[in-house]
């Protein structure tokens, strides 16, 4: 392999579909490319199927880092990251998005001096309980191109003194990959294999502040449990909240359709489909705004304000989910604005400023 090449660095489901884009855009260029997974997810339906689905590379290497707490689950990544990056030094580590391996690649690559690209840069919750808050203060810090996906970003950037250089407004790659892929995400919902209602809402729920909590877990079940009698319920549940939440008594209702995690392509198609989503995931908080299906968020803050202000978020406490979910049953949809620049080609914005800023990537 030639020494010029950008080494991308995936983890968990959301990245891989922030990433596909990029890596096609850069493979048009011309750029040679390596893609690190540090296997922080590995169960099929929260990471192979992507790479199937979105017909994504294969990663080069799969580090295995698996589950762990933060500290330990970091550690890993930066351990087996450092002896990556040492043995096929990049000229560039791509990161994507705000989790444990984002931060993980960061570090290790700015201690190698090695530049960073951070692909969704300048997300802000301000709330510095939630994990990815930490790991995306530290990651914009050290990256040396930033992405940003929407006008906020460059905001808070510029308020933590990024400079303005390093800066730049790209659209949302992840909604690149929604929009290539609704073509191929119409299938039947027939073809399911479990019976999936005429008339349904979509759950998702896994960040820690949900699903660790069983006082609050036992609230938002509660609530569930009462808009299943309005409308039923499909719920494609990570792993993380899984055991807590049926522990309380999720899924015994007939109206309630408790699943394994969903392909991209059947969680999308349900998305297009769906009388509204209930949601704390950030991905699903950006795809309902495009696919104009309601959303309600059960989080206090939102890193993503502006599926509220150009999209059909709405941030929930569990206390009003149910008034919130009549709302939508019972209320007049408005028309969607949609975010600038969440055209379908982000990472072709991205795969330009790549080449730019190290243009040997396309000179040799
Ligand atoms: C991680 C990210 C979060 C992101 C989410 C996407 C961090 C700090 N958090 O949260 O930002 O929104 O991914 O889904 O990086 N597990 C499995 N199979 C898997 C993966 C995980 O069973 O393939 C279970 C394990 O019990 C594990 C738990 O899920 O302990 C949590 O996984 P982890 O990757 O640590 O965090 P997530 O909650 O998935
Ligand atoms: N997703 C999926 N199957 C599911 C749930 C989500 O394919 O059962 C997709 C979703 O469309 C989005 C991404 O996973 O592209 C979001 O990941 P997640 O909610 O795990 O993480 P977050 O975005 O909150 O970090």
């Amino acid at each position: 392999m030639s020494v010029n090449f950008v080494t991308h660095v995936t983890g968990a489901r959301p990245n891989f579909p922030k990433a596909g884009p990029v890596i096609r855009a850069l493979s048009a260029l011309g750029i040679q490319q390596r893609l690190i997974h540090t296997g922080q997810h590995y169960d099929d339906k929260m990471s192979e199927i992507f790479f199937r689905e979105l017909e994504l590379p294969m990663p080069d290497q799969n580090l295995g880092v698996g589950s762990g707490k933060h500290g330990e689950q970091t550690a890993r990544a930066m351990i087996l990251l450092e002896e990556e990056f040492l043995a096929n030094p990049p000229s560039l580590v791509i990161v994507y998005g705000d989790i444990n391996s984002t931060v993980a690649a960061s570090l290790v690559a700015a201690k190698l001096q090695i530049p960073v690209a951070h692909v969704e840069a300048g997300l802000r919750s301000f709330d510095r309980a939630m994990p990815e808050e930490v790991n995306r203060l530290v990651t914009d810090q050290l990256s040396d191109l930033l992405f940003a996906t929407s006008p906020d970003a460059i905001a808070h950037l510029a308020n933590e003194g990024v400079d303005a250089d390093k800066i730049h407004f790209v659209g949302n790659p992840m909604i690149d990959t929604l929009l290539a892929n609704l073509d191929k995400a119409t299938l039947d919902l027939r073809s399911f294999d479990f019976a999936v209602p005429e008339k349904f809402a979509i759950v998702t729920l896994h960040r820690p502040s949900n699903v660790d909590d069983e006082s609050l877990s036992r609230e938002i079940v509660d609530a569930l449990n009462e808009i299943a009698e309005l409308i039923p319920l499909v719920v494609p549940l990570h792993p993380r909240g899984r055991a807590q939440l049926e522990a309380l008594g999720f899924g015994k209702s007939e109206n309630v359709h408790l699943v394994d995690p969903l392909g991209y392509l059947d969680f999308v198609t349900l998305m297009r489909n769906a009388t509204a989503v209930i949601t704390d995931s950030g991905g699903v908080q950006e795809e309902t705004t495009i696919l104009n299906v309601p959303c309600l968020t059960l989080r206090k803050n939102t890193e993503r304000p502006i599926t509220i202000s150009h999209g059909t978020n709405r941030l929930v406490e569990p206390s009003d989910l149910v008034a919130e979910v009549n709302k939508v049953l019972f209320g007049k949809a408005s028309d969607p604005i949609y975010p600038p620049l969440w055209d379908g080609h982000a990472g072709h914005r991205i795969a330009k400023v790549i080449a730019e800023f190290l243009p040997s990537l396309i000179e040799d």
